[in-house]
């Protein structure tokens, strides 16, 4: 039997999960979400850190934290996770879609100005704008945050996937007003679901963590005044973070070289562009993503190994195509549309061997 290759897989290192209970036994089981936190502030430097039960409720806090209401408009990446844009719904707001550019992948500064005037001149401006740094590349944080200072409109970075990137020596999720992770399973951190909301705003922090806890005001127990939600990490959740943590280094060491081993056996077999670092951008390359010629190519090349039980995943479709937000303004050049069809993401597991990848060469070049 041809042994599967998944696309991002983390097995659970039941034996280390165990050491870090037992370092915490008898102590209040919060500890560890407090534990998980400041292991997260001294890695990013982000001042306040706010750990939640899934990116998604970090995105939906951190809107609310920044003001987002009832028909505010968002911008964000159209080249996104779903999760990027539902929060967006759940307060009421609409979202308003922006390309890519072809570099980094992620939201295009210049589409992001032209939005930003055209709203100006006709109608208001975003609440907030949601920059996507996709499968771990940082965007292009500086002409991006230069434009919505320009605005006086606050960026919240989606870093989802970038937990180590760094732009300009600044950890993905610290540059904006806001930032936000996720440790869902098969993220380079995982907690098996879980993610966090980063901020140097006290206000924010407050108010997130507020929502997150039913909105209940510590100084009077049981007595509330606003609705809020359930969104804090779970105390195993968060045990399993530290353990995720300490190995960050090593697996972006690891995730790095999948990707320039990828590069050098492409080489021959295919015409191919990958996202492209230049100066400033230091990417953990959560997932090896290759662009090749054509969709049809890129069909071929997925149908061959799905054959030989390699899992690869098309690139988002972008979100200015989905049913769901087909009412919603959109920014496009044809840039994401065009990662879609001929772009997938391909094995990228912290434990690939060379071995896997030569079988996964084999398998396009037979
Ligand atoms: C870019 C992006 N945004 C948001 C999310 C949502 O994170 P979560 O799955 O932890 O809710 C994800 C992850 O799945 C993601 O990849």
């Amino acid at each position: 039997v041809a042994e599967r290759i998944p696309l991002s897989y983390n097995p659970i290192d039941i034996e280390a999960l165990t050491d870090v209970l037992k370092s915490h036994e008898g102590l209040h089981h919060n500890q560890l979400v407090t534990d998980f936190e400041i292991a997260i502030q001294n890695l990013t430097g982000s001042p306040y850190v706010l750990a939640l039960n899934s990116g998604t409720s970090a995105i939906h806090l951190g809107l609310k934290a920044l003001g987002v209401g009832l028909d505010d408009y968002v911008f964000v990446s159209t080249f996104t996770f779903i999760g990027s844009v539902n929060p967006i719904l759940y307060l009421g707001a609409q979202p308003v879609f922006i390309d890519s550019e072809e570099e980094t992948w992620n939201m295009d500064p210049v589409l992001l100005e032209k939005a930003l005037t055209d709203f100006a001149n006709s109608k208001k401006l975003p609440k907030a704008i949601i920059v996507v740094h996709t499968y771990g590349m940082p965007a292009k944080m500086d002409e991006i945050l230069r434009i919505s200072a320009r605005f006086s409109v606050p960026v919240l970075e989606d870093a989802a996937e970038a937990i180590g990137s760094l732009f300009t020596g600044k950890h993905a999720g610290t540059l904006g007003k806001a930032g936000i992770l996720s440790f869902n399973h098969n993220k380079m951190v995982t907690t098996f679901g879980g993610g966090a909301l980063l901020t140097a705003d006290v206000n924010i922090y407050q108010k997130a963590k507020l929502f997150a806890s039913q909105a209940s005001k510590s100084e009077e127990v049981y007595s509330y005044e606003e609705v809020g939600y359930n969104y804090r990490l779970g105390p195993l959740n968060a045990a399993y973070g530290l353990l995720s943590l300490s190995n960050l280094d090593e697996n972006v060491r690891i995730r790095r070289q999948n990707l320039d081993t990828y590069k050098q056996l492409f080489g021959s077999t295919a015409r191919c562009r990958w996202q492209t670092e230049g100066v400033g951008r230091f990417s953990n390359f959560w997932l090896s993503c290759v662009l090749l010629d054509t969709e049809t190519e890129k069909n071929f090349v997925v149908a061959k190994l799905a054959k030989q039980l390699v899992e690869t995943r098309p690139l988002w479709k972008p979100m200015h195509l989905q049913k769901v937000f087909s009412q919603f303004i959109f920014f496009t050049s044809g840039v994401a549309e065009k990662l879609q069809s001929t772009g997938l993401c391909l094995p990228s597991s912290n434990n690939l061997d060379i071995k896997q990848q030569l079988s996964i060469i084999k398998a396009l070049k037979g």
